[in-house]
């Protein structure tokens, strides 16, 4: 195995950052980086990405184009992504020939929930009880062990409630199993929690931690529709919850920031249900709440620069602006709040086109 380039030294104002991936995570990064004085490359498969809007630097072409990955990494001094199915192999290679951030240890783990719930388990943090499903046969084993209903995933590629069905008997299962296509697939125990809440932490180069306050999400058909600080977490629960990320940043020996999503449970207990390597539509508050976003910090991490403060100033509540919903621009750009638009196209059913944040002044609560 090649081994992998290490940041040696921060990456100085003027430098450049390649980020893989255009959506509207990728865009939000470029801008942030622009703010410090560093430039961004975007490396994007899809002509529109709406990142390339506000990059100076970009390369269009597929993820397994050796070539143009080569040329990309010759032109930053370091790179990151901004979506968690960058296929395994990009992150290697580019890894021999340019720093990565997060590594392709923390991406190959979180692109895979099997192996994600295992790595949280090892480590002694609560799940919802889970089993792995290869074949039929697994699921009758699995519900006798977990019980319904029950939620069967795709172990990979799985985003916005995609790739998933919640099932309440064998039966259920089954006819799911069918739909899937012999893909590999978890078995979760369903959590009848309270509500839903996740940690949006950094790790910086030289080991120092930083998590945001928990918001609380609201998902609608499985997308997030709205995340509120503060949520309805105990001073205690919160300091917990950002100790549970502080132990998976520690394990995976992360730089940069990543996300912990977690169940809330009726009797007060945190259960992860997912890690995201990477900024969070929860987090998209920090930008108005925060002297530094989650978008700066994640540049700051990745660049070896220092951690910001992650404090947060005022409360905040955001909302998302969903396909159609982005017609509306003219009344949304009236409303008084923060108004985030991401230079996509067509609004299909459930994309996020943008979002608003909505701040108060804080309270203690
Ligand atoms: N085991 C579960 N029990 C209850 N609800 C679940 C469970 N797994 C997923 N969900 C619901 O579906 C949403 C999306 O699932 P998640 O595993 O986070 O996948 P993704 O965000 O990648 O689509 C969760 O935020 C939660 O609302
Ligand atoms: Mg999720």
């Amino acid at each position: 195995m090649t081994a992998f380039k290490t940041l040696s030294a921060p990456v100085a104002p003027g430098g450049t950052i390649g980020i893989l991936g255009g959506g509207q995570l990728g865009r939000m990064l470029a801008m942030a980086a622009a703010r410090l004085g560093l430039r961004t490359h975007i490396y994007s498969d899809t002509e529109k990405a709406p990142a390339f809007q506000v990059s100076a630097g970009r390369s269009l072409a597929a993820y397994d184009d050796e070539a143009a990955l080569a040329e990309f990494a010759r032109a930053c001094d370091a790179v990151t992504f901004e979506f968690e199915n960058v296929p395994g192999q990009t992150a290697a290679f580019l890894a021999g020939l340019v720093p990565v951030n997060p590594g392709p240890r923390a991406l190959a783990i979180s692109q895979e929930r099997y192996e994600e719930k295992r790595f949280v388990a090892g480590l002694g943090l609560k799940t919802a009880p889970f089993a792995a499903i290869d074949s039929r046969d697994d699921i009758a084993k699995a519900i006798k062990a977990i019980g319904c209903p029950a939620v069967l995933k795709t172990r990979r590629m799985g985003y916005d409630g995609k790739g998933q069905a919640t099932i309440r008997n064998a039966k259920e299962a089954m006819e799911a199993f069918d739909r899937f296509q012999g893909v590999p697939l978890i078995l979760e125990g369903f959590v009848d929690f309270a509500f839903e809440a996740s940690v949006i932490a950094a790790r910086g180069l030289d080991g120092s931690f930083a998590a945001y306050d928990p918001p609380g999400n609201e998902h609608e058909n499985h997308i997030l529709r709205r995340s509120t600080v503060p949520c309805a977490l105990s001073e205690s629960q919160c300091a917990d919850a950002k100790g549970i990320a502080r132990a998976i940043g520690e394990a995976f020996g992360y730089v940069g920031v990543f996300t912990v999503e977690l169940f809330v449970a009726r009797d007060g207990a945190l259960l992860v249900n997912e890690i995201a390597p990477r900024v969070h539509n929860s987090g998209h508050w920090t930008l108005e709440a925060c002297m530094v976003s989650q978008f700066e910090q994640h540049m700051r991490a990745v660049a070896g620069w220092p951690l910001g403060d992650p404090a947060r100033h005022s409360n905040a509540v955001m909302e998302n602006i969903l396909g159609a919903e982005a017609h509306d621009w003219l009344r949304l750009a009236q409303n008084g709040s923060a108004l985030h638009l991401y230079g996509k196209g067509e609004a299909r059913p459930g994309r996020k086109m943008g979002h608003l944040t909505r701040l108060r002044p804080l309270t203690k609560d």
